[in-house]
């Protein structure tokens, strides 16, 4: 894509500190009108605080913004939204209990003598969610869209404000691979019509198909650039991190010690026509594969309380084990990393080091005296070992970036000493550098006995972590590949429910 003389968007020496961090200095960057760049850096490099200050959600502490070669001040939101700057967060900023049309529209609704016109709502709503290749009504409700047909919503949403530059925040990390297919499709046809395209993403391999260039950013200052032909995943690391790292994964063969974990039988609350059976050994790395809405979640759950299961039964150590609550499953040792650790990992008012310490604490406290000692022990030494990217551990939790929050949850339940380790997606929005951190925990977690059973949707993740992998399709455990037979194919054909030739 050429350059036009004058890029839509010129950002130069943007700077912004918050208290204990300077999370933006001098930052520079351009795009193109109908160009896609990609920005990169690991976890708290300071993408998504770039982009707040586009969207007019924060101000800059210095530096200047041009649209078409001229100065802007984006002083809020809806001065954004007249720029044609729109925001897609990771966290999807509609509401469940209203219609597509109405969340569309909300705030800006077509009127006609006053009175809101559902008529024009739904008429133009269909034009734009024509536009992104949705073909729903818009008087449906939202909560009966999956996560990507919601953010498809979105961009619909953003094209009916007349977005020039579509800013997306880790758009694919809850979408099916079908989703993101669609997603990828209908940027193409938005920068073919002169849409411009920033994109975020810790998947790097998606950055080579959606963008025209890379600018990375580390520690909070630009690291350097890529252009098309130079977009490698090595290349991109090296930006990143500063370094080549080595070798991404290192699971080593074991010989897996007695059985921990069984379930005989056992029936979701979600899935109730399928029995499941399976066996967790001491010293396992497991893994959990399958399409998005394949079950998996809800097995965990299931697992650890949260939802108990209607049927079947939970072995522990082989005993029967009832596990009819979280404080159940936490009384066996079994501890569970959710997916979504915003709502359910983290105590957001709190600061880093009581968030570490939260589910450990009555082995620190003293007659119910917290030993603040301990915790702060704790929670250093935590903080250095996963390299969390904060002022200290008395930073309140919700000001960290979204990677390091979640390394936070993370080395709450490694601090316990788990003997089951339940993870949802370990490492969904953590950056190429923490990932080998998690993976090396797992690593010593399984070296020191604890069985591990692990969901992820990223296959080189599975290939290389696992020693024995369990596919879900449907509800239903539909296989079971052993280190041997593992490859991406036998995996692909168990996820989508087809009979595998030569097992
Ligand atoms: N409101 C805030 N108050 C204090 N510090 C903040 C605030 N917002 C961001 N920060 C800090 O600024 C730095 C940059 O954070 P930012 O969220 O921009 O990182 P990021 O590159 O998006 O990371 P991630 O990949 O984890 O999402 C981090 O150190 C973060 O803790
Ligand atoms: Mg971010």
């Amino acid at each position: 894509m050429n350059l036009q003389p004058v890029p839509f968007l010129e950002v130069e020496r943007i700077s912004k500190r918050f208290p204990g961090v300077k999370a933006l200095s001098e930052v520079s960057l351009a795009v193109g009108v109908g160009e896609s760049i990609a920005v990169i850096g690991e976890n708290g490099a300071g993408k998504s605080t770039l982009m707040k200050i586009l969207a007019g959600i924060q101000q800059p502490d210095s530096g200047t913004i041009r649209i078409d070669g001229k100065p802007v001040e984006i002083r809020g939101v809806p001065a954004a939204q007249r720029l044609g700057i729109a925001l897609i967060h990771q966290e999807l900023n509609l509401c469940d209990n209203l219609s597509i049309g109405a969340n569309i529209f909300l705030g800006r609704e077509p009127r006609q003598f006053g009175w809101i016109s559902q008529s024009e709502i739904n008429a133009q709503s269909r034009k734009y969610l024509e536009q992104v290749g949705l073909d729903v009504d818009p008087r449906t409700l939202l909560a009966e869209l999956s996560i990507g047909q919601q953010q498809l919503v979105e961009i619909a949403k953003a094209l009916s404000c007349n977005a020039r530059l579509l800013i997306m925040d880790e758009p694919t990390s809850s979408l099916s691979a079908r989703e993101v297919e669609r997603l990828f499709s209908v940027i193409q046809s938005l920068r073919e019509s002169g849409v411009s395209i920033v994109y975020i993403s810790h998947r790097l391999s998606e950055v080579h198909q959606v963008c025209d260039r890379v600018v990375a950013l580390r520690d909070g200052q630009n690291s350097g650039g890529l252009s098309r032909e130079e977009i490698t995943h090595d290349n991109m690391v090296r930006l990143m991190v500063g370094r080549d790292l080595d070798q991404f994964y290192a699971r080593q063969s074991l010989t897996p010690g007695d059985v921990v974990l069984a379930a005989k039988g056992l029936r979701t609350r979600d899935n109730p026509t399928h029995a499941i059976n399976f066996q967790l050994r001491s010293g396992e790395i497991v893994g959990l594969a399958g399409l998005v809405g394949a079950g998996r979640t809800e097995l965990l759950e299931a697992l650890f309380g949260v939802q108990p299961a209607v049927a079947g039964t939970i072995e522990v150590a082989g005993r029967t084990a009832s596990i009819r609550s979280a404080r159940d499953a936490i009384a066996h040792e079994i501890f569970l990393v959710p997916e979504d650790r915003k709502l359910q990992g983290l105590v957001l008012p709190m600061d880093v080091g009581q968030n570490t310490s939260l589910p450990g604490l009555h082995r620190l406290s003293y007659f119910s005296w917290i030993d603040s000692r301990s915790e702060q022990k704790l929670a250093d030494d935590m903080v250095k070992r996963m390299r969390v990217k904060t002022p200290s551990t008395r930073q309140i939790i919700q000001y960290l970036s979204g990677g390091n929050q979640q390394k936070v949850v993370i080395a709450k339940w490694l601090a316990m000493n788990p003997k089951v380790l339940l993870l949802d997606e370990p490492t969904r929005g953590i950056d190429v550098g923490a990932k080998h951190e998690i993976y090396e925990l797992m690593e010593e977690l399984a070296r020191r006995g604890v069985a591990i059973l692990f969901v992820s949707s990223e296959m080189e993740e599975v290939l290389g972590m696992a020693d024995r992998v369990l596919v879900m399709h449907e509800g239903a455990l539909s296989g079971e590949l052993t280190r041997a037979q593992l490859s991406e194919e036998a995996v692909m054909t168990l996820a989508t429910g087809q009979q595998m030739k030569t097992i």
